[in-house]
């Protein structure tokens, strides 16, 4: 049986284009763009931003989907808990989809990034865990944060109600990481390091480069949006509050902040 499955083999429409992410890092720099991700004071970020986040509930729905079927002698308990997340995500989707529709854009008007795939690319369950519900999903925390409070700002209540519905999800996704991971490697102290060194990478590849800031350290940037003058963020910030109710422990979002640093699971 394949575990694994590369990234061409998810199902998608065939005018859908699916890039690795240092294509898709090139082609953003030679618009004159920000390499990593758009920024919320570029033309179209919320278009763009809201695209990338409803690809990534894609291909979370599919990852929790592949983790349930590669791995039929996890715990059962394992199993629907995995099972539980596709139904989430699948959701989460629908809603994504449903917000592209409200500001005028679709799925598939952008490429959508592979690099979210080659972070389900681990053997062990307990890996896949820790790198996509706690690496990933918290990566998800901290997106979904910034999102409702640019829509605070922007007093779109439609946006913030929808992807604050979404992130009350994506904490028990993280809490559900944690437990799987500390569980399934219960005994077995390198299993449990080479999980979590499996998720320090994922934490590495999303660090934009020690980038990332905290809510009170960013920039404030007023921008134009529409008709009105609203404060945006100036680089991406880590949710502290949604990442203690999803379990991180202080120390760790420290880390995330401080740049990156080994972190253990609690
Ligand atoms: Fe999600
Ligand atoms: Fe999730």
């Amino acid at each position: 049986m394949q575990r694994m499955i590369p990234v061409d083999k998810l199902a998608r429409p065939v005018d859908h284009i699916l890039l690795p992410a240092e294509r898709l890092r090139n082609a953003r720099v030679e618009q004159g763009l920000s390499a990593n991700s758009p920024m919320p004071y570029e033309e179209d970020f919320l278009k763009s931003r809201l695209h990338g986040i409803c690809a990534g509930e894609f291909q979370a729905m599919e990852a929790a989907g592949r983790t349930l079927y590669d791995f039929p002698d996890a715990p059962w308990e394992f199993q629907l808990d995995m099972a539980r997340q596709v139904w989430d995500e699948s959701r989460h989707a629908d809603i994504y989809l449903k917000l592209l529709e409200y500001v005028g854009s679709y799925y598939g008007e952008f490429p959508e990034g592979e690099v979210l795939w080659s972070c389900t690319q681990a053997e062990d369950p307990a890996a896949r865990v820790a790198g996509i519900n706690r690496g990933l999903e918290g990566l998800a925390c901290d997106v979904f944060e910034q999102l409702i409070r640019l829509a605070q700002n922007m007093g779109d209540e439609v946006i913030e109600r929808a992807v604050d519905y979404v992130l009350a999800d994506e904490i028990t996704h993280v809490r559900m990481g944690s437990k799987w991971m500390r569980k399934l490697t219960e005994g077995d102290p390198e299993r449990f390091a080479r999980a979590q060194a499996f998720q320090d990478n994922i934490d590495a590849l999303f660090n934009f480069g020690g980038g990332r800031t905290t809510i009170e350290q960013a920039a404030h940037i007023k921008q134009r949006v529409g008709d009105k003058e609203i404060e945006i963020d100036g680089g991406i910030t880590i949710a502290r509050e949604a990442r203690l109710l999803a379990g991180f422990t202080e120390e760790e979002i420290d880390r995330l902040v401080h740049g990156f640093g080994k972190s253990t699971a609690y």
